[in-house]
Order: structure tokens, then C-alpha cells, then sequence
């Protein structure tokens, strides 16, 4: 299976990448970050509001270094956060960004949530788009953004975001919404993949593992992966960063995609995109 997914405008993103919510500024950060890219993580995802750019931005450095790669092997995300929604507004908080992150470019600049406000939303994605136009950003997408949203959207952008970063586990498959992506040549990207734990203890998740000899978190993002979903799962410790990538090498059965379609409730774990305001 390819190691990455295609964007409609060519460019391309590792499948799998290491997420780093929850998780402050300081060495253990650092370390994790490095250890991933010395792992042979390509991808990772921060975000503003995660107060956390600039030690993963040494951990960029410092990763860089111990494998031996330059910076353009590796896709580095970051977010915007509500607060600095607005088109000038939106520019210089990425600049403010790439200055914590100590980087030039970032591969992907995402709005963090609609929010409440429609017009807020398009005047900071016409904010992306200039960064876009301009080169400073290689991709542009959002997150959280649901049907409408997207339908809002498209009526006014002239650059189509490339991804839309959602909550997507067993337990709200997104269906609908995942269709819609498809459609309209937008990859999904699950956020809280393994519900920080919580699926890893399904009991059909579990005996699927045993099944595959494998660990409940690997279905999970082969799961992911096999429903062409990008996936960004977070871990500091440096056994489960490698296992997390080392899903390359067995398939889920039509029997376990179907068990696990079976989980879905149309549950939430995080706040509802409709509703969130960012408080
Ligand atoms: N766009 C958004 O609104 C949004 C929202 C939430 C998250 N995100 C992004 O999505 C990323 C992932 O989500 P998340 O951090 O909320 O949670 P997650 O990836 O679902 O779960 C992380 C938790 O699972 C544990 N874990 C990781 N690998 C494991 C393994 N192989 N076996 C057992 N436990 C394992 C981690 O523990 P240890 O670290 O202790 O190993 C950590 O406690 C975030 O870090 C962030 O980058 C985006």
C-alpha cells in the first residue's frame, strides 16, 4: 500500500503522522518528535492552541539531524486558532507560527474550527488563500467543518482546501460527510483516532488484533487507512510511536471492516463543529 495520499492539486501527505495535543512545551516533547523522525515519521501535526510550536519545531531540528533527511522530507502541520480568525489577522498569526516553529514554510495551514460566525470564517480562508498564492504555505485545509460548512465555504473560496481534519472513530464513522469529501476530492483526516485509549479496550477491536497478531491501536489506523482517512495519532512513548507507523505490512478482512462498521453510534468524544464556539 502507498505510504501517502494525493492532494487535487498533486501535492502529497504521509498516511500516518504523529499527533501532539496535550502535550507542553519541554523534553519529553523534544524527544518525541525526534524519535518519530528518526522512526520514519514524515508527518507531523501541532496547532497554536496547542502551545507546543516551538519544541516541536526542535524536535523538527533535532530529527532532521539524527536521520539524516533535510526539512522538505518532512510535512509539518500547524492551525489557526479562533482567535486570530480575520484575513489579515489569519496571515500574520501564521507568521507567528513559523517563527515559534523556527520553520519557513509550513505543509499545511488549517482553520482549526468553522466557529460561529460564517463571515469570520471566509474572510480567514481568503487570509489562507493569499499565503497560498503568494508560496508561503505549500496546502491549505480546515478542520471541523462539517457539510454546510464546506457548501459555505466553496461558494467563495477560489483555492478548494485539500483536507478537512475531523473526529472519526468506530463510533462515528462520518459517512455521510466522508462521501461528501470524496466527492468533492478532499481527503478526511481523523483527530483522537484512538479516542486517547478508550477504543483500544473494544472488545472487537481486541480480538481483531489478537486475530492479526497485532495491538488494538494498529487496526485502528490501518482502519483509518483502509477507509483512505489520514491519521495523526498521538504518543510520547517511544515503543508506541513505532508501533503506531508499523502498519504497512497485513490488511483488515472484509469480515473486520465489517465488525467495526458495526460500532458505529454517531457518537461524539469532542465538541460538536455546529456548536463550538472555542470555549
Ligand atoms: N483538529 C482538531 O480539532 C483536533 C482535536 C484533537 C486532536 N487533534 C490532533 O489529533 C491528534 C491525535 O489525537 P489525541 O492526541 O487527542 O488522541 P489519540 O491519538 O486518540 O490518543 C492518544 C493517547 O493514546 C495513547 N496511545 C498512543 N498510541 C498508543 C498505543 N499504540 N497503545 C496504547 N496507547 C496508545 C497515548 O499515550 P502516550 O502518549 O502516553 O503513549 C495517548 O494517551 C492530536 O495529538 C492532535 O494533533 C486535532
Amino acid at each position: 500500500m502507498e505510504q501517502t495520499v494525493t492532494f487535487h492539486n498533486g501535492n502529497t501527505m504521509p498516511k500516518v503522522g504523529l499527533g501532539t495535543f496535550r502535550v507542553e512545551e519541554g523534553q519529553e516533547l523534544v524527544e518525541a518528535v525526534k524519535h518519530a523522525i528518526v522512526s520514519g515519521y514524515r508527518s507531523i501535526d501541532t496547532a497554536r492552541i496547542y502551545d507546543n510550536e516551538q519544541s516541536v519545531g526542535e524536535g523538527i531540528r533535532q530529527g532532521i539531524e539524527a536521520a539524516g533527511i533535510s526539512r522538505a522530507d518532512l510535512f509539518i502541520t500547524t492551525k489557526l486558532w479562533l482567535d486570530d480568525y480575520g484575513y489579515e489577522e489569519s496571515q500574520t498569526a501564521y507568521q507567528a507560527s513559523l517563527d515559534r516553529l523556527g520553520l519557513d514554510y509550513a505543509d499545511l495551514y488549517l482553520l482549526h474550527w468553522p466557529g460561529q460566525d460564517t463571515q469570520l470564517y471566509i474572510d480567514s480562508w481568503k487570509g489562507l488563500e493569499k499565503l497560498y498564492n503568494d508560496g508561503k504555505v505549500r496546502n491549505i485545509g480546515v478542520s471541523n467543518f462539517n457539510i454546510e460548512h464546506l457548501d459555505r465555504l466553496l461558494e467563495e473560496a477560489s483555492v478548494k482546501p485539500v483536507i478537512n481534519q475531523i473526529e472519526f472513530t468506530p463510533y462515528l464513522n462520518q459517512q455521510e460527510l466522508r462521501d461528501y469529501l470524496k466527492e468533492k476530492f478532499i481527503v478526511a483526516e481523523s483527530w483522537s483516532p484512538l479516542m486517547n485509549g478508550e477504543i483500544l479496550t473494544n472488545e472487537v477491536v481486541m480480538n481483531i488484533a489478537e486475530k492479526h497478531g497485532k495491538s488494538p491501536a494498529q487496526i485502528i489506523i490501518r482502519w483509518n487507512i483502509e477507509k483512505d482517512v489520514v491519521i495523526i495519532p498521538k504518543s510520547v512513548t517511544p515503543s508506541r510511536i513505532e508501533e503506531n507507523l508499523n502498519i504497512f505490512d497485513f490488511e483488515l478482512t472484509k469480515e473486520d471492516l465489517y465488525e467495526l462498521d458495526q460500532l458505529n453510534e454517531d457518537r461524539r468524544n469532542g465538541p460538536d463543529p455546529a456548536e463550538y464556539n472555542g470555549h
